[in-house]
C-alpha cells in the first residue's frame, strides 16, 4: 500500500473453493482509505469469485477480510453493504419495469451505511448520484429505453447511492467504445472525489493507468504481482499469463 494511507480492507490469505477447484487461492493484499486499486487478469482468474467474497456471497474457505481493523469474513451481504461496503455487479440487472430515477432510489433505500433514509431522501440521493454519473437527463426514462453504457453508468449510480466507503466495481467498461471509456473514467473519477475508496476489475488497461495508483494481478487464484499499474504492466509474467494474449488477439481483430 502507499505511505502514509490508513488501511481500510485487508485481505489475508483469502481462499474460496468450487468443488475441489481453488478459484480464489491465498490472497493477500489491502486497500488504503481514499485509494483506487486495480485488480486485472485473465478470464477465470478469479476476480469476480474475489469481489463475491468481499461483499460477502461467499463463505471463505480460507483466510481473513478485515474491514477498517475487524474481520467481516462470515458476515451476510446486506451486514456488509450497511457496513459502507457497496458493489456493481458484472452482469447488471436493474429493475426493468422502473424508472431509471427509481432504480437509483432503491439503492439509497436499502444499503445506506449512514442509517435508514426515508423515500424523500432517497430521491434526493438519487437525483444527486445520476448527475454524478452522468444520467440526469435520463432520470425519468424507464430502464428498459437505455443503451447499454447507460445502464452501466445505472448500476454504478445505483450501488453509490447506498453511500459506500467502499465501492468494488466489476467491469463496468466491459462492452463500451473510446468515447464512452472516457466518459466511465470521468465518472469513476468523479465518483473517487466524493470520498469513496474504489476497488475495480477492469480489462481496459487504460483505465488500470489513468486512475489507479495499485494494481492487483489476479491468476490462477493467486497474486501474480502487485505494485504501481506501469511498472506491473511490464512484468515479465503479467505479459506472459494476461498481457501477451490480450494484445494477441488485438492484433488479430
Ligand atoms: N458459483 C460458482 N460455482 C462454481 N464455479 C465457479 C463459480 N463462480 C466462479 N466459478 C469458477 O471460478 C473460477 C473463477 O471465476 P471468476 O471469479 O468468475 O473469474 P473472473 O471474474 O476472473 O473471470 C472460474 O473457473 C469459474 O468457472
Ligand atoms: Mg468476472
Amino acid at each position: 500500500m502507499s505511505a502514509g494511507v490508513t488501511t481500510q480492507l485487508e485481505l489475508r490469505g483469502v481462499t474460496k473453493r468450487f468443488g475441489g477447484v481453488a478459484a480464489v487461492d491465498g490472497v493477500t493484499f489491502e486497500v488504503g482509505k481514499g485509494e483506487i486499486v486495480g485488480i486485472i487478469g485473465p478470464n477465470g482468474a478469479g476476480k469476480t469469485t474475489l469481489l463475491n467474497c468481499i461483499s460477502g456471497l461467499h463463505r471463505l474457505d480460507g483466510g481473513d477480510i478485515r474491514w477498517q481493523g475487524a474481520s467481516i469474513a462470515g458476515m451476510a451481504p446486506h451486514r456488509i453493504a450497511k457496513l459502507g461496503i457497496g458493489r456493481t455487479f458484472q452482469i447488471v440487472r436493474p429493475f426493468g419495469s422502473m424508472t431509471v430515477r427509481e432504480n437509483a432510489a432503491v439503492g439509497a433505500l436499502f444499503g445506506n451505511a449512514a442509517g435508514r433514509c426515508g423515500p424523500k431522501e432517497a430521491f434526493e440521493m438519487a437525483d444527486q448520484v445520476l448527475d454524478l454519473v452522468g444520467l440526469k437527463a435520463k432520470a425519468g426514462h424507464p430502464v428498459s429505453a437505455l443503451t447499454i453504457p447507460d445502464r452501466k453508468r445505472l448500476e454504478v449510480a445505483r450501488a453509490v447511492a447506498t453511500r459506500p466507503h467502499l465501492l468494488l466495481l466489476d467491469e463496468v467498461m466491459a462492452g463500451l467504445n473510446n468515447v464512452e471509456i472516457d466518459e466511465a473514467l470521468e465518472m469513476v473519477r468523479a465518483v473517487h472525489a466524493t470520498g469513496v475508496t474504489v476497488l475495480l476489475i477492469e480489462h481496459v488497461m487504460r483505465v488500470i493507468i489513468g486512475v489507479c495508483r495499485r494494481a492487483v494481478v489476479l491468476d490462477f487464484g493467486q497474486v501474480l504481482a502487485q505494485g504501481e499499474p506501469e511498472v506491473v504492466l511490464r512484468d515479465e509474467r503479467v505479459i506472459q499469463a494476461y498481457l501477451g494474449e490480450r494484445y494477441a488477439k488485438r492484433l488479430k481483430s
